[in-house]
């Protein structure tokens, strides 16, 4: 944990130091990640209208207050993507961008449902992502992998058809989580889903949005019920020791996005991200939908440090949780600890050995 025994030399830049820090991308909705620009060539190519004309225009748009609000606008802009060059082209434009972030390994959500309930085949979604996976690996030395992302505001029967059709590609699939509208879709409504996801060899993850009607009761159901491997989001966490503790135990990764918490609620709830890292929870920074929010991953770290007033050590620190937190193997995630200890001890920055 950081302590006050950390250095952080006063010339170094935190921005720059951010920026070239190792890290892995836990929280990263590949939908979200449809910048205005590659949407106007996108409908261009797919011969597809939009309501706005300018880059301006749909920016205009972002007008969120809450994550309902933000839904609003994120799903209909979905349909734009169309053919497995869509996919490829979307998921390929963000492991550019993240390679330039210093991301080396990312664990990518994906909506089926906001597709094939457009019509859009699975294996068409599935196929043009995992393209620009392996070319990533290839081209910018990035690993990544895919999490299967059911909407919680559509049906349980649902989810498990998507589970389903999800199986022959099992290998490309690392785990399974949930997101979308969590107002009245408790956890709870995904049981036998999960259980069955498990059963199939998948790692779980859920949302946990922030400031929920029943956030803590949803925590406990996704850490006591479901047996999730790790949060996302979380925070409300806080308001139950209990919880705290036994997520501290387990070792449970919670992936927070405090940019993204600073256009669905009042704040990037940087003090909560704080105490729960001083309270030796795995807390991970990430950028959740960062075409609509504004902020790649360096972009949040920088962010969080300078609303909390974090030091270069701590940054490391939460790039050292990024690879513990991941669902990388044992060795994988030790050598790439390596590398952000280098990388530390480079700029002269002390990490207490964990
Ligand atoms: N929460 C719920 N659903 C989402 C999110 C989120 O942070 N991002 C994209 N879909
Ligand atoms: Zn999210």
């Amino acid at each position: 944990m950081p302590d006050s025994t950390m250095t952080t030399p006063n010339s170094i830049d935190l921005a720059d130091f951010a920026v070239g820090l190792p890290k892995a991308e836990l929280h990263l909705h590949l939908e979200g990640t449809l910048e205005p620009e590659l949407k106007f060539a996108l409908a261009a190519r797919n011969g597809i209208q939009l309501p706005e004309s300018t880059v301006d225009e749909v920016r205009a748009t972002y007008d969120f207050t809450d994550l309902t609000s933000f839904l609003a606008v994120y799903y209909p802009a979905m349909r734009v993507l169309v053919t497995p060059e869509d996919f490829h082209d979307l998921a390929w434009d963000y492991l550019q961008r993240a390679a330039t972030q210093g991301v080396v390994h990312a664990e990518l959500f994906f909506d089926p449902q906001a597709h094939t309930s457009r019509g859009v085949p699975f294996a068409d979604v599935i196929g043009g992502y995992r393209r620009a996976i392996v070319r990533a690996e290839k081209e910018l030395g990035v690993s990544a992998e895919l999490v299967l992302c059911f909407l919680r505001d559509f049906s349980a029967e649902y989810a498990m058809a998507t589970l389903m059709e999800a199986l022959p590609y099992k290998q490309w699939i690392v785990g399974v989580g949930l997101d979308s509208d969590e107002r009245g879709n408790p956890p709870a409504k995904f049981t036998d889903v999960f259980a069955r996801a498990r059963a199939e060899g998948f790692l779980l993850t859920m949302h946990c949005d922030i400031d929920q009607p029943g956030s803590i009761e949803h925590i406990r159901q996704v850490i006591e019920d479901i047996g999730v491997d790790r949060i996302d989001h979380g925070t409300n966490i806080l308001e139950d020791d209990r919880l705290v503790e036994i997520v501290r135990e387990r070792g449970i990764g919670l992936t927070c996005c405090p940019v993204s918490n600073s256009f669905v609620t009042a704040q990037m709830k940087a003090d909560e991200i704080v105490a729960l890292l001083r309270r030796g929870i795995r807390v991970t920074i990430n950028s959740d939908d960062p075409a609509y929010f504004g902020g790649y991953v360096a972009d949040n770290y920088v962010a969080l440090a300078r609303e909390a007033g974090l030091d270069a050590a701590t940054l490391a620190q939460l790039a050292v949780n990024s690879f513990e937190a991941s669902w990388l193997t044992p060795g994988r995630a030790a050598a790439y600890v390596e590398r952000v200890r280098g990388y530390a001890a480079q700029h002269g920055v002390d990490l207490p050995a964990s």
